[in-house]
């Protein structure tokens, strides 16, 4: 995160007696960093100490079957077209795409979660495709509608809760590396710059709520690589009563994403809203196109040979690509070009906006595709750029 944040009672310095109301007993301070004593942190008062479990029992996560001798080509998968998995905000997941760096999965929770839940090997960025509610977690609470972005720091314990469970949908992207703002984005002090197409209003902070002050049995669903270690807590996990820094969850609506326009057509990185070291988010939202006069606004083909691009389809209609839907998700490996469908270029000319919405997902190595994306694949697609133009 670029900026400081600080909410409810914290003392006057770190590393000193912070006191409850009797007078004699501490709150219990607690480092929060996702990279050791050297990168951003933050620091959290809790009204217990964060060590009192009471029971741990460990769980292997079952691991997503991959497609097995899956041919190098374009793919086109649907992910609204099946009966997903039932379960809550955790347990609905379904990976679909992965390598070391990065796993992508979508979930329809259909259930309020009756546990606690922490990814210790991951942060995560997941966009509300569908639903609304509220997250929850230590740091404060974070009202979410479709469009936003809630980027949740590895370690951080939450929860989802949907205001109701007949129609959500969720994009999970995990990460072992940071989610980062850009540095292109900023200037040498951190703050974000005149010219980056969000600014700091546009990211929400959770806001505070007064800890939970309950002793008894709280299950916490700690996942850590392909293992889930349920941790039973003799207190309630939220139960933070002032915290400060600069590593916390937060949320940004795909609205606030102020697009950039230009003369002619302007290439991907217009379109960067995250980065880590292994993989990048970019995000396509409503806006007019280029101005020249013979300007092609569809985009022209070109041959990502170090990347592979996964792109989530959410609303409107998509001025490159023919046969998409809510949920559909295409991807591009490396190695091959790719662009609009034939007919889509001179469709484009003399078009002046777009209504689209799309995630997009660009992995510096291959991706691992599971085999669930085989059977809700359009087979035809490879083969689309085949068609004559009309
Ligand atoms: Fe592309």
């Amino acid at each position: 995160m670029p900026f400081y944040v600080q909410k409810g009672s914290i003392p006057q310095k770190r590393h000193i007696t912070f006191y409850k109301p009797d007078g004699k007993s501490l709150y219990r301070e607690e480092l929060f960093s996702t990279s050791g004593f050297s990168g951003i942190y933050s620091n959290r008062y809790r009204l217990r100490m964060p060590t009192r479990v009471l029971k741990i029992e460990e769980q292997n996560l079952p691991k997503p079957e991959p497609w097995k001798n899956v041919p190098l080509k374009w793919h086109l998968f649907h992910t609204e077209r099946y009966e997903a998995p039932k379960g809550d905000f955790f347990s609905a997941r379904e990976n679909l795409l992965w390598n070391d760096h990065i796993w992508i999965s979508t979930a329809k929770p259909s259930k309020a979660s009756d546990a606690f839940y922490k990814n210790a090997f991951a942060h995560e960025l997941i966009f509300v495709h569908k639903g609304q509610g509220i997250f929850w977690s230590e740091f404060g609470q974070i009202s979410f509608t479709p469009g936003d972005y809630l980027v949740i720091p590895k370690g951080t314990i939450y929860t989802l809760e949907f205001q109701d469970y007949t129609d959500t949908k969720l994009l999970i992207i995990e990460s072992p590396d940071m989610f980062s703002i850009p540095k292109e984005y900023r200037n040498s002090y951190g703050q974000l710059r005149e010219d980056a197409p969000y600014c700091e209003r546009d990211l929400r902070p959770p806001e505070y709520f007064k800890p939970f002050d309950q002793k008894g049995e709280f299950k916490v669903k700690l996942k850590v690589g392909g293992k889930l270690s349920i941790q039973t807590w003799d207190h309630h996990p939220y139960d933070v009563i002032g915290w400060d820094g600069y590593e916390y969850p937060f949320a940004f609506h795909i609205d606030n994403f102020a697009a950039k326009v230009g003369q002619i057509h302007l290439p991907p990185p217009v379109h960067l809203v995250f980065s880590t070291p292994h993989f990048v988010v970019c995000n396509f939202v409503p806006r007019l196109f280029d101005f020249h006069p013979q300007a092609i606004p569809a985009p022209y083909f070109h041959t990502n040979v170090d990347s592979d691009e996964v792109l989530y389809y959410v609303d409107g209609e998509f001025m490159s690509r023919k046969g998409i839907e809510k949920g559909s998700i295409t991807l591009h490996p490396m190695g091959l070009p790719h662009g609009p469908q034939p007919g889509k270029t001179e469709a484009s000319v003399g078009q002046t906006k777009t209504h689209e919405y799309a995630v997009m997902i660009d992995t510096f190595a291959p991706l691992n595709i599971a085999s669930i994306v085989e059977t809700l694949s359009d087979s035809n697609y490879s083969k689309s750029w085949l068609e004559e133009v009309n």
